[in-house]
């Protein structure tokens, strides 16, 4: 994004909202509408776009509403304001995820602006990772970024822990695929070669299945320990070809944002921290593969949250690593989501 100072305020609240809207969510599904009204941003959580079957709580929402919302402020922020934002400022509304207030004027220091400089930048990776493990310290620092927003970055779980995660991932997808209602929610987000709709997964953001299974086997071309990719071209072969020298690809560093409660709040913490780790990840050249399936069914969630979590809530799956494969993705234009006063 444009990083120069914007003293008009209009144009900063609606490039900020521009920015707001690369924020990663469920499916691509874009969540979220914006309201300019009594001096503040609104962001609300469009329900209309929740994943009924798969996320009937609306946690997976409020996590990709949480990314928006923490997009916004950080845009704000490399616009030069000092922006005050509130989380669900009125238990009336819980579909009202956060207010933003423009605040003062005040220069952006260099790691809003590392951070800003990423936004249009980064991309879910679908694939495996080259071999290039990440460093202790980064993993580290990664955990601090989360924990500015409210949660936590997870990583450097022992290999019997990865291996479970990977497992449960693996049974959650089989599930997931063998059911109507699942796999029927999953196929109206995921878009076919050449589909110019500006929401859902396009076939360019993943990579061709080598076979097409109908079930998930534990032997894996994606590192191992193998973690299920879901099922968004059912059996069709839609998704880039892999370069032919990714052939020995590496699952990455394992990492899960959790957090301590299981509230809205906590979902809307954890979509701030997924956006923030992610982002500071993207300026190291390090992106990011998500497998939150079995977050999706309650035991499975259940089950990760006290055998591996040690009784943290997981609110993201992820996998971290080096790759030189492009990403794709889309997004609504900015009259599809924003309403201004007139
Ligand atoms: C709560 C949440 C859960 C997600 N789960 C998955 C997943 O299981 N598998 C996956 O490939 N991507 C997953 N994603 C990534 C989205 O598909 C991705 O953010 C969206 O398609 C937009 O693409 P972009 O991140 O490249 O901008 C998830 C994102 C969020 C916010």
């Amino acid at each position: 994004m444009d990083l120069r100072p914007v003293s008009d305020a209009g144009t900063a609240v609606r490039a900020a909202i521009a920015a707001a809207s690369w924020a990663p969510s469920v499916h691509n599904t874009q969540p979220w509408s914006f309201e300019a009204a009594g001096g503040e941003i609104r962001v609300h959580a469009d329900t209309d776009r929740l994943l009924r079957v798969s996320d009937p709580t609306a946690r997976e929402l409020y996590v990709s509403c949480g990314a928006a919302l923490y997009t916004l402020r950080l845009a704000l922020r490399a616009a030069g304001y000092d922006p005050v934002v509130r989380v669900l400022p009125d238990p009336d509304r819980p579909a009202l995820a956060g207010t933003v207030r423009l605040g003062p004027q005040a220069p952006a220091d260099e790691h809003t602006q590392m951070l800003a400089e990423e936004i249009e930048r980064r991309r879910t990776h679908r694939g495996g990772f080259l071999h290039r493990p990440l460093p202790r310290p980064f993993l580290h620092a990664l955990d601090g970024e989360a924990r500015a927003e409210g949660a936590r970055l997870l990583t450097g779980l022992p290999e019997p822990a990865v291996a479970a995660v990977a497992d449960v991932t693996r049974a959650a997808e089989n599930v997931q695929r063998a059911d109507a209602a699942y796999s029927g929610e999953l196929m109206r987000w995921a878009r076919p070669p050449g589909s110019d709709r500006p929401d859902g997964v396009p076939a360019d953001a993943y990579p061709r299945d080598r076979a097409e299974p109908a079930f998930v086997s534990r032997a894996g071309h994606r590192g191992e320990p193998e973690f299920a990719q879901r099922d968004y071209s059912r059996g069709r072969s839609w998704g880039y070809v892999p370069r032919p020298g990714a052939a020995s690809p590496a699952t990455g560093a394992v990492a899960a944002v959790v957090t301590a409660g299981d509230g809205r709040e906590d979902w809307i913490a954890a979509g701030r921290a997924l956006q923030r780790v992610l982002l500071f990840a993207s300026a190291h050249g390090v992106s990011a593969a998500f497998h939150t399936q079995a977050l999706e069914m309650y035991h499975l969630r259940d089950f990760l949250r006290r055998e591996v979590f040690a009784d943290a809530y997981p609110q993201m799956i992820m996998r971290l690593g080096v790759t030189d494969e492009p990403g794709a993705t889309r997004r609504r234009p900015l009259d599809e989501i924003f309403t201004e006063p007139s």
